[in-house]
């Protein structure tokens, strides 16, 4: 049986599924550089699920008996409960999860095994397997993004009022609710989700049928198949399906998205929880200390989040580079497509679960978030605005208040230290009633344009959200 010997493989070439046009055994060095075995294992379900819709097919067009029919489902539910047991062994030298699954169920059915292959081609078979493993992960990831999104809802609603700096270019700018700052999170999430539904549902075709690449002669019935797969039909052309992996570049774009955006949280909290800023503080159970430095209580996870985007965004950069220049249709190039998919959903899975649960261990400090609007002339704008109120053109209205944040800055005062007298200097448009609008709370209350930091309209959005987290 065994030709290991010399570097050979485990087995002769007339064992193997493709062995018929060979006459020496494949080299082990050949096996282990091509076998893809090691992580497509993880497609098995999804290559069984595809081949029992295959099998029913083949019988209705009476391309196999109902017998046969029967004996492949129960080999390959007999399969599926090996494997989800641990015993089952997958072999290198088979290559792939569909050699590996195919010749288990030969060897335990015998003839009618070597009849599932029919009319099918691995080309389409992966393909079929990994949109319908995606289009499984994709309501996976929904609901995380929505347990994350409960997580920012939970914070706006339990700091609804509470005021801190909003930045541009990493300097003060004007002062913003803090629930206002949480739910800008959760519409990037809004985003994540609707973009992966939308993946999901061009990637929801079935490409099987397709064959090697330009079909087949046998009498098959896609459409049926697509329809027991609950896909929403059957891909148009079978030089296409047999070389496209769009669906696949788009779902890690839509990774890519997913992890950017809790890659600019993270380093935001990374910020907030340093002394500088004293933001927030993020529970002990979610810190981990210095090995060296005992006062040390260190924001991994977020560090560790924001260090992993490179490797997101490596996987999408890489399948890229694969599919690049690759000629029509299927070439063993495409076997890459799997570990960098593979790679990125498992991280992106990961640091969202971990994101859930650290927003619900972080609290806010709320003195020294107030504290934070003091200094900084964050209602200059404001100023600006009461006097074109008062119909001043704003490019003068901004020259004037340039001109009152320049003089305090000399004097070292904030723009509510000033007298209406010493204010009235600069513009004699400015009144009694610019108190309010200096205000930290004055100044955010105005910004009622829709979108906007006033508690009204962030009120509006918070319960906006909260339906819609009821809802989907
Ligand atoms: N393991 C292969 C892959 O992932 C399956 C398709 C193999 N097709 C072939 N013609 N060798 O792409």
């Amino acid at each position: 049986m065994t030709e290991s010997q010399h570097g050979e493989s485990k087995i002769r070439h007339s064992e193997k599924l493709w062995g018929g046009r060979f006459s020496e055994a494949t080299a082990a060095s050949v096996e282990a550089f091509t076998e893809s075995i090691s992580y497509d294992h993880r497609l098995y379900r999804h290559d069984i699920m595809g081949s029992k819709a295959h099998a029913r097919m083949l019988a209705r067009q009476k391309l196999i008996t109902n017998q046969e029919r029967d004996a492949i489902l129960q080999g390959l539910d007999d399969i599926q409960t090996d494997i989800e047991a641990g015993n089952f062994v997958f072999k290198p030298e088979l290559e792939d999860v569909h050699m590996n699954i195919e010749q288990a169920l030969t060897d335990r059915i015998g003839a009618a095994g070597a009849k599932l292959h029919t009319a099918r081609s691995r080309n389409d078979q992966i393909s079929l397997d990994l949109r319908l493993y995606l289009r499984d992960e994709v309501a996976g990831f929904d609901r995380l993004l929505r347990e994350v999104q409960r997580g920012f809802v939970t914070l706006a609603r339990t700091y609804l009022g509470a005021v801190m700096p909003g930045y541009t270019h990493m300097q003060r700018a004007q002062p913003v609710l803090l629930s206002h700052h949480m739910l800008a999170y959760y519409e990037m999430l809004s985003r994540d989700r609707s973009r992966l539904k939308d993946c999901a549902r061009r990637m929801n075709l079935s490409p099987l049928g397709s064959a090697a690449m330009a079909g087949t002669g046998l009498p098959i019935d896609r459409e049926s198949v697509a329809e027991e797969l609950h896909f929403d039909g059957v891909t148009a052309n079978s030089m296409d399906s047999s070389g496209d992996r769009d669906f696949a570049l788009e779902f890690l774009f839509a990774l890519n998205l997913i992890q950017l955006h809790l890659s600019r949280l993270a380093e935001e909290l990374v910020l907030w929880s340093s002394k500088e800023f004293s933001f927030v503080d993020i529970g002990d159970r979610y810190c981990t200390g210095s090995s060296i430095m005992p006062q040390k209580k260190n924001p991994d996870i977020p560090e560790l989040i924001r260090g992993k985007t490179g490797r997101v965004t490596g996987a999408l950069v890489s399948l890229l580079m694969t599919m690049k220049g690759l000629p029509l249709t299927y070439n063993r190039d495409l076997q890459e497509d799997k570990e960098p998919v593979f790679d990125a959903l498992d991280t992106v899975k990961a640091g969202l679960s971990i994101t859930a649960e650290l927003l619900h261990n972080t609290t806010f400090n709320t003195d020294r978030l107030q504290q934070a609007t003091r200094g900084g002339f964050m209602t200059a704008t404001d100023l600006a605005d009461y006097l074109v109120k008062k119909d001043i053109p704003f490019r003068k209205a901004h020259g004037i208040v340039g001109g009152v944040v320049a003089h305090c800055q000399q004097r070292d005062i904030e723009l509510t230290d000033l007298s209406l007298g010493e204010l009235r200097k600069f513009s004699p448009a400015i009144g009694q009633d610019i108190f309010d609008v200096l205000s930290v709370e004055g100044s955010v209350n105005s910004r009622i344009s829709t979108g906007g930091t006033a508690l009204i309209q962030v009120e509006r959005a918070l319960e906006i959200a909260e339906q819609q987290l009821e809802e989907l």
